[in-house]
This record gives structure tokens, C-alpha cells and sequence, in this order.
């Protein structure tokens, strides 16, 4: 049984937890710890956890107890416990984003250079979507020939929090398909350009500019556009289609009970995002707790993903401003993440 030690014991907390213990195999929480010692009580109470609330982030991470690391804190609260477990030569699983800054994801990457390994997994759990990774197969497989533009739709029926704003549209949903592209395409960003249409007047957040449209270019000339809103007000709605050389691949609308009813023939839409990647965020977790019982690098979305979207966000925030085009100055990728 692989021991994890669980920092923040918020929303997505839960989630992990819940599939940790009804759905996963070979883990158990032993650890847990939040600023907000509340919610480290209620996460073990609420799921009958063994384990014990720790008193901090040094406390959790190197105890013999903790195997592992999973940090599901505030997006600002990663970097600690991360570079902790890194120091502690012990796996390490981060929601998404790595970090909100894009030297503290730099000083990430160092210390993972510094021990010469790779403990370190990013939730960005689209990667594990089936969908998604039919996507991916089909690109590698040469199916719809060498992919050369795309287009996205990230679409939430209202706003995830009430303080959400303009650049949390980055931050917070576009830094998904930031991460997914570069996968799918097998290649780096070099701009972005985010674009404001016109304005929904259902927007009742006076700090959010919304609807958005974020271009990437990538350095092999392919360019997709992500269409960006957070009050689609008909659910939660995400597409991605790859336009080839031969062909287009596209994610399917999920499949849903098909309803004959007076005078119409329809199928429902999730209104939030909680079950679209239900499964991914399983075979995530369960990928990551694998390779760290077999004590082998993680084999998902690394430090350096984390690093190229960060820096990717951060442009698009600055793109925010100007609705110009911004260039991407991504260093060249370590040896240790190719
Ligand atoms: N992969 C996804 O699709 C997805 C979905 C939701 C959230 N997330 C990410 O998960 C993280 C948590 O989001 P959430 O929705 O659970 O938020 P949340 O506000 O529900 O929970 C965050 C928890 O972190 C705790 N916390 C804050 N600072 C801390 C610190 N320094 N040390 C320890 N605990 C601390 C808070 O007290 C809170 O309990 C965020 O980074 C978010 O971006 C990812």
C-alpha cells in the first residue's frame, strides 16, 4: 500500500479522496494537513480516514509515514510542498496550475535538474480523458496527417466562483487547453494572442471579460483558436477539433440518453464540470500511485509542462492588455524532460 500524505482539503481534495478510497487500488491516505485545520478534519471524518492531521507541510512530507505527496492547496500554496517532497526524494502529484508564478515553477524544474529525476505529476487530467486520448492516437498515427489547425470551446454555464475574473479565464480554464495543444500537436508554442468579443450582457461579473478568444501558434505554423466563456448559461460545454492534412478529429459530445418528447428529440448537457473528467481524474491518480509503488518517474504531465504553461498563461494575461499578439520565449527543454 502506497502511504500519501495530503496537503489542502478543499473541493478537489474530496474528489481525490473519494476516489482513493472506492475507487483506486494500492493507496491510503496516512497524512493530511491544511492551513484551515476544519477541513483537514472534515476530509477524514467524511471519507473514515486512519490518518493523522499534521501540524505542517514539513511535518506531512517527511514523515515515515508519507510515501507520497499529493498537494491539492491553493494554487499559490503548491511550490512549498512540492519542494519539499523533491528534497525529500519523495513523488509528487500538484493540481494544476504548477505554480502561479513562472519563476517558482523555474525553481521546480531546478530541483528536479539538481537530484538529475523526475518526482513530480500535474493534474492536468485531460491527458487521461479516453477522448482525449483517441485524439492523441489518432494525431501520432498519421490518420488525419500532419495536424495543422484547431479549435477549442471551453464553455461553463456560469462563473466557478464569484470571484472570478478576467485573467482566471487564463489561469483558471484556458491553461487546460494550453496544456492539452501542445500535447496533441507534439510541439511549442512561440504565441498568443486573447481577444475580447463582444460582451454578454448575462455576465453579471463587472471583473470578467467574457466571451474570450485565446490563438496559439506553434512552432511548426499550426495555429488554434480556444473559444472562452464562462456563462454559456446551457452547461458545461468542452470541444476540441484537429484539422489535418486528410482529415478532422474531433472530442464527441458526451454520450447521453437520447430524449423523444413533445415536439423535439434531445440529449442533455452537464451544467457543471464535475463529471465530464470523472474518469480521467481516476486513471490519473491511479497512473501516479502505479509508477510511484514500482518507485519508477512519473509518466504524466511533468514539471516542464507545468513550467510551458505557466509561461504561456502568463503571456496571454499580458495579451489580455493589448489584445496583441504576444511572443513566447520558451527555453530550450532540459534533458532530464525529453
Ligand atoms: N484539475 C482540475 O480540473 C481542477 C479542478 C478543481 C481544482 N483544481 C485545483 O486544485 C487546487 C485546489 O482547488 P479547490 O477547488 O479544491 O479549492 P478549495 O478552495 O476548495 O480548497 C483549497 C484548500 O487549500 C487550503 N489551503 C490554502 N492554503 C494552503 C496552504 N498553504 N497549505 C495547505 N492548505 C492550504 C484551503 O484551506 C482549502 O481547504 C487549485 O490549485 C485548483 O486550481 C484543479
Amino acid at each position: 500500500m502506497l502511504r500519501l500524505g495530503l496537503v489542502g482539503c478543499g473541493a478537489i481534495a474530496h474528489t481525490h479522496t473519494a476516489n482513493i478510497v472506492n475507487k483506486l487500488k494500492g493507496a491510503q491516505i496516512t497524512f493530511v494537513f491544511d492551513v484551515f485545520s476544519a477541513a483537514a478534519q472534515k476530509i477524514v471524518r467524511d471519507y473514515n480516514l486512519t490518518a493523522k492531521i499534521a501540524s505542517s507541510i514539513d511535518e506531512l512530507v517527511n514523515s515515515e509515514e508519507v510515501d507520497a505527496v499529493l498537494v491539492c492547496s491553493r494554487n499559490d500554496a503548491h511550490v512549498e510542498p512540492i519542494l519539499a517532497a523533491i528534497k525529500a526524494h519523495k513523488p509528487v502529484f500538484s493540481e494544476k496550475p504548477l505554480a502561479t508564478t513562472y519563476e517558482d515553477c523555474q525553481k521546480i524544474v531546478a530541483a528536479e535538474i539538481e537530484e538529475n529525476q523526475r518526482f513530480l505529476q500535474v493534474g492536468f487530467m485531460r491527458r487521461y480523458d479516453p477522448f482525449y486520448q483517441q485524439l492523441k492516437q489518432t494525431i501520432d498515427g498519421g490518420k488525419i496527417g500532419k495536424p495543422l489547425m484547431g479549435y477549442c470551446r471551453h464553455f461553463t454555464a456560469e462563473p466557478a466562483t464569484n470571484y472570478f475574473e478576467t485573467p482566471n479565464m487564463i489561469n483558471d480554464a484556458f491553461i487546460h487547453e494550453i496544456d492539452i495543444i501542445h500535447w496533441l500537436f507534439g510541439d511549442d508554442y512561440v504565441s498568443v494572442q486573447v481577444q475580447y468579443a463582444r460582451q454578454n450582457s448575462l455576465n453579471k461579473n463587472d471583473n470578467l471579460v467574457d466571451p474570450q478568444i485565446a490563438t496559439v501558434k506553434m512552432k511548426q505554423g499550426a495555429i488554434v483558436n480556444t473559444y472562452l466563456t464562462q456563462n454559456s448559461q446551457y452547461g458545461y460545454d468542452v470541444k476540441c477539433q484537429i484539422i489535418g492534412e486528410k482529415g478532422i478529429a474531433e472530442l464527441p459530445d458526451m454520450p447521453k440518453l437520447e430524449m423523444h418528447s413533445v415536439g423535439k428529440i434531445y440529449h442533455e448537457i452537464d451544467h457543471d464540470w464535475t463529471y465530464r473528467f470523472e474518469e480521467a481524474y481516476q486513471l490519473e491518480m491511479q497512473d501516479f500511485i502505479d509508477q510511484a509503488t514500482r518507485h519508477e518517474a512519473p509518466t504524466g504531465p511533468t514539471a516542464w509542462d507545468g513550467l510551458v504553461a505557466a509561461l504561456t498563461a502568463d503571456n496571454a494575461v499580458e495579451s489580455q492588455q493589448s489584445q496583441q499578439v504576444v511572443e513566447i520565449k520558451l527555453p530550450e527543454r532540459p534533458v532530464l524532460y525529453q
